[in-house]
C-alpha cells in the first residue's frame, strides 16, 4: 500500500460541495506548450473552469517531457508536489513506489473506467490494483508525415519500405530539398530510432529488445542494421538540426523546406492547428514495418493536503476520462481517444488509420509500448538506451560499436 492516507479518504468530485472550501483547485504540471498542444490542454482548462475549478497552470516547455520531469522531481523533493501531473508509463509506478501518489479509484469505479478502457491501457493506470492515473489518449509514435506537394512535384510516393525511404530521400536531396525534418534532441533521436527498429527488428524483435531487454537481440546483426539505417537518417537532416524543437521541424514540412518528418501524431496536432488538411496539404503513413508503437498520455494526482485540492484532483480525473473531453481534446491533439466508446466520425483519415491499426495490431500481438516515450521501460533503462542512440547519431561511431555500447549501457543500468 503505497498511497498516502490523505489520498485514500478522497471522495468523488464535488460530493462535499456544501463545505466551506473555496472549490476544486488544481495546479497542473504539463509540457504541452506547442501550438497544437496548447490548444488541446486549453480544452481541459475550460472544462475544469466550467465545472467550478480553479486551474493553476505549470507548463514546462520541452517536447517529450524531460524538462517537465526534472521540474517534477525538484518539486516533490522540496515537499511541494503539484496536484496533477502529466505522467505516463512505468514512471507512474515509479512515483507510486515513492509513496507520493493519490488514489483515484473512487472516481474510476464510479465512472466505470474498466468497462470503457482497453485492458492494455488500464494496466498502465493501475498501481497494485488501485487506479493511480487517468488516461487522456493514445498517440501513435511510428508515423511518417510528408508535405504532399513536395512529394508530388518530385514524383515520390509515401515510402513503404526503408529502402524506398532512402531512395526518396536521395532523390529529394539531389533536388535541393531537406529529406528529413529533425530536431537534434535526445528524445527525437530516440523517436526516429524506435520507428526504424520496429521496421527492421519486427514486432517480436522490438519486444525482445525494448521491453524484455534481451541481450541477444540487443547485440544482434539486425540491431547493427538498425544503427546502419540511423547513420543514413543522419545524412538526410539539414546542418542546423541540433537542438531544434520538434514543432519547428514539423513547420519545415508544412512550409515545404523539408519533405518528411518521423514523429508521433502530436505532429498532426501542429498541422491541424495551422489549418492544414490531411490528404491534401500533408500525408500520413505508418513507418515501414508491422506493428503499432503506442504512447498513452495520462495524469497522475500527487498526494497533497486540503479538501479543495482533493476535489480538484477528483474533478480532473472525472473530466479527463469523460466522453466529451476524450473527443474534443483528441481532435486537437492528433491522437485518438483512450476510451473505446467515443465515436470517431469527426476524426480525420490519419486517426481512422490509427484506430484500425491499433485494433489489428492488438489482435496480432504487434501492439507495442513506445520505449522512446516512456511506455516500455523504467527511466534508468530507457535513459541508458537513448544515451547510446544519441551518441551514435551525433558522432561517427560505427554500428558495431553502438551495439556493443548498447548492451553495456543496459547491463549497467540496473
Ligand atoms: C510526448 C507526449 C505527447 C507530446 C510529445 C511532444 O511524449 O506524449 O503528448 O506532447 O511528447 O511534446
Amino acid at each position: 500500500m503505497k498511497f498516502t492516507a490523505i489520498a485514500a479518504i478522497s471522495s468523488i468530485a464535488l460530493s462535499s460541495a456544501t463545505s466551506a472550501i473555496a472549490g476544486p483547485e488544481a495546479e497542473v504540471l504539463h509540457w504541452w506548450t506547442s501550438g497544437g498542444e496548447a490548444k488541446s490542454v486549453a480544452v481541459l482548462q475550460k472544462e475544469f473552469a466550467d465545472n467550478g475549478g480553479t486551474w493553476t497552470d505549470m507548463p514546462v516547455a520541452g517536447g517529450g517531457g524531460d524538462a517537465a520531469m526534472a521540474a517534477l522531481r525538484a518539486r516533490v523533493l522540496s515537499g511541494n508536489a503539484p496536484t496533477a501531473v502529466q505522467l505516463k508509463g512505468p514512471a507512474i509506478q515509479e512515483w507510486y513506489e515513492e509513496g507520493v501518489l493519490a488514489d483515484i479509484s473512487s472516481v474510476a469505479e464510479a465512472q466505470g473506467w474498466s468497462a470503457v478502457l482497453p485492458a492494455s491501457i488500464a494496466g498502465h493506470m493501475k498501481c497494485e490494483g488501485s487506479w493511480c492515473a487517468a488516461p487522456v489518449n493514445v498517440h501513435r509514435v511510428d508515423w511518417i508525415w510528408a508535405n504532399a506537394s513536395v512529394l508530388e512535384a518530385n514524383g515520390i510516393d509515401m515510402p513503404s519500405t526503408w529502402d524506398e525511404f532512402n531512395a526518396a530521400a536521395e532523390k529529394l536531396q539531389a533536388a535541393g530539398i531537406i529529406p528529413l525534418a529533425h530536431g537534434g534532441q535526445a528524445w527525437q533521436d530516440a523517436t526516429v530510432f524506435e520507428a526504424v527498429a520496429l521496421g527492421i527488428l519486427g514486432a517480436n524483435g522490438f519486444h525482445k529488445a525494448f521491453v524484455e531487454l534481451d541481450e541477444e537481440t540487443l547485440t544482434s546483426d539486425a540491431m547493427v542494421a538498425v544503427f546502419d539505417q540511423m547513420r543514413k537518417m543522419r545524412g538526410y537532416v539539414d546542418p542546423n538540426f541540433s537542438g531544434r524543437d520538434w514543432n519547428l521541424a514539423t513547420a519545415m514540412v508544412m512550409n515545404g523546406e523539408a519533405a518528411f518528418q518521423i514523429m508521433g501524431d502530436w505532429a498532426k496536432g501542429e498541422f491541424m492547428a495551422a489549418g492544414k488538411v490531411p490528404g491534401e496539404d500533408f500525408l500520413c503513413l505508418s513507418t515501414p514495418g508491422e506493428g503499432f508503437l503506442y504512447n498513452v498520455d495520462s495524469f497522475a494526482m500527487f498526494a497533497v493536503d486540503g479538501e479543495d485540492k482533493t476535489q480538484g484532483q477528483n474533478l480532473l480525473a472525472e473530466l479527463i476520462v469523460g466522453q466529451n473531453f476524450q473527443k474534443v481534446f483528441n481532435l486537437n491533439k492528433g491522437s485518438i481517444p483512450a476510451r473505446t466508446d467515443v465515436a470517431l466520425d469527426e476524426f480525420d483519415t490519419c486517426a481512422h488509420i490509427s484506430a484500425a491499426d491499433m485494433s489489428a495490431s492488438s489482435l496480432s500481438g504487434s501492439l507495442l509500448p513506445s520505449y522512446a516515450h516512456g511506455m516500455a521501460l523504467r527511466g534508468a533503462q530507457s535513459g541508458a538506451i537513448t544515451d547510446v542512440v544519441t551518441a551514435h547519431f551525433n558522432s561517427d561511431m560505427s554500428s558495431a560499436e553502438a551495439v556493443a555500447q548498447l548492451a553495456k549501457a543496459v547491463a549497467n543500468s540496473y
